[in-house]
């Protein structure tokens, strides 16, 4: 029956895809205009290559949802619509794939409440949920203060849609106890909101590099069920330090924090899974961290008590349940989209990104950068020339229709948040994925065991 489904789906799916390339000037599309002929020509043809690659037999809700979504243009044309559940049907009112939902978390410590601010407001978007955590560490004025910030905010009223996690959790960096941060935060978000795709992971020094907008755009075009997520299992020297080492994380059970101590035994390299490793920064699925998060198949518990004990593991987690589970492991795309920048050979942590970074961060087609020092110039560089934002202000979008004459802000009037305005950023952005998913890169990079 599924199978029946998914061939309608994808039947259907193509018809549209022509309708959409031949009648292009049938939609009504005023914001997205120009963009479209580009999207139309690299982003449809990778979709059809997506379509006839991922594994449609085996297909969940989510996959059926993330084919239909690529393609939908507007509910009822069709009676084999009916195949598709009606809740996951969204018809954007310009035409073109109805844009995700992206659900974020931001993550900070002491002293990191106005950064958390600053990058809140750069990464707004009436569509997405946020989920802000200062951890432990930062004094409960620090917190309160930025969730009066969230009270007091109209827009966030309106919207509903910005959450500070008022019991803040001790985490230790490198711990496990950052792990069991990021799940909680991902719980909060599944429970507050139905109709998320995407969780993405951000701390208090990244910053984007492309408007939501851009972003949305850019997502809307692609299947819902891809994961972002850096990885390998060439583990290398981590065999050593990493894995084999046991450590303990204080963090679980002590009320203040003390650094992971090392006990002096070492344990042998698991051979129930295999170990990946890669970039801490992730963008996931809501099926996905469905799957962590409920834990009905028992591997993501396993395997996250086996990285209780070991160090970094917040680079290390996602990557192995990700990679040891056969539904999962050909969603996953092998980038963090970050703009990172690392010493050679890479240390510990990444370069402090600056002024002399600008051009080759904003030309990297990455959504996101970090690491960034406070209020360094280079981010009032990123808010003017890259997402058209002032201080203090949201970065604006198709949804703000407020009047901006005489240096107004356009977004204390909150318009349709699916009407979706893109810009440059969109097209680098584009290019990346283009890169990513091209039929040589994509494949060829998911999960690869080394021996
Ligand atoms: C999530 O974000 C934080 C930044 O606060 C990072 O340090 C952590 O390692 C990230 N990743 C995971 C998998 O928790
Ligand atoms: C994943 O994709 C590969 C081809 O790249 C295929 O051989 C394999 O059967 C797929 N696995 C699943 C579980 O669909
Ligand atoms: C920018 O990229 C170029 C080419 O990859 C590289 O040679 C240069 O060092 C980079 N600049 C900085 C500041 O990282």
């Amino acid at each position: 029956m599924q199978d029946i489904n998914s061939a309608c789906i994808r039947v259907h799916g193509t018809i549209k895809v022509s309708r959409l390339l031949t009648g292009i000037k049938r939609f009504t599309i005023m914001e997205r205009k120009w963009l479209l002929p580009l999207v139309a020509s690299s982003l449809i043809s990778i979709s059809l290559f997506l379509l006839a690659t991922l594994s449609l037999g085996a297909s969940s809700q989510g996959a059926r949802s993330s084919l239909f979504n690529v393609f939908s243009s507007k509910k009822g044309d069709h009676p084999q619509e009916m195949y598709v559940d009606s809740k996951l049907v969204q018809i954007p009112p310009s035409g073109g794939p109805a844009p995700p939902i992206l659900a974020y978390l931001i993550s900070g410590t002491k002293g990191d409440g106005n950064r958390m601010r600053r990058a809140l407001q750069a990464l707004y978007h009436p569509r997405n949920q946020y989920v802000l955590h200062l951890d432990l560490e930062a004094p409960p004025r620090e917190r309160i203060e930025l969730a009066r910030y969230v009270r007091m905010e109209p827009t966030f009223l309106e919207a509903g849609n910005v959450y500070v996690i008022g019991k803040a959790n001790l985490v230790t960096y490198r711990g496990p106890t950052m792990i069991a941060c990021t799940l909680h935060a991902a719980a909060i978000l599944l429970r507050r909101s139905k109709d998320w795709d995407w969780f993405i992971n951000l701390s208090a020094s990244d910053y984007p590099l492309i408007t939501q907008d851009d972003l949305l755009h850019v997502l809307s075009y692609l299947p819902r069920d891809l994961n972002f997520i850096e990885h390998t299992s060439d583990i290398g020297w981590k065999e050593f330090q990493r894995a084999k080492p046991i450590i303990m994380d204080p963090g679980l059970y002590m009320s203040k924090k003390s650094d992971v101590f090392w006990a002096t035994q070492r344990r042998a390299v698991p051979n129930a899974f295999r170990l990946f490793t890669g970039s801490a920064w992730i963008t996931l699925t809501r099926s996905f961290i469905e799957f962590c998060v409920w834990g009905w198949d028992n591997l993501p518990r396993t395997v996250l008590m086996y990285y209780t004990n070991f160090i970094s593991s917040p680079e290390g987690y996602f990557h192995t349940v990700i990679c040891n589970t056969r539904e999962y492991l050909n969603t996953t795309v092998n980038h963090d989209l970050h703009y990172i920048a690392w010493d050679n050979p890479p240390k510990q942590h990444p370069l402090t990104l600056g002024l002399a970074d600008f051009q080759n961060m904003s030309q990297s087609g990455a959504p996101f950068a970090r690491k960034f020092e406070k209020d360094d110039k280079v981010l009032d560089k990123i808010d003017k020339e890259l997402l058209g934002r002032e201080e203090g202000r949201f970065t604006p979008g198709g949804w703000c229709v407020g009047n901006s004459d005489s240096g107004k802000d356009p977004c204390a009037i909150m318009g349709d948040s699916s009407v979706i305005r893109p810009g440059l950023g969109a097209k680098k952005f584009e290019s990346l994925i283009v890169k990513l998913l091209s039929p040589n890169a994509f494949r060829s990079s998911q999960c690869v065991a080394h021996s």
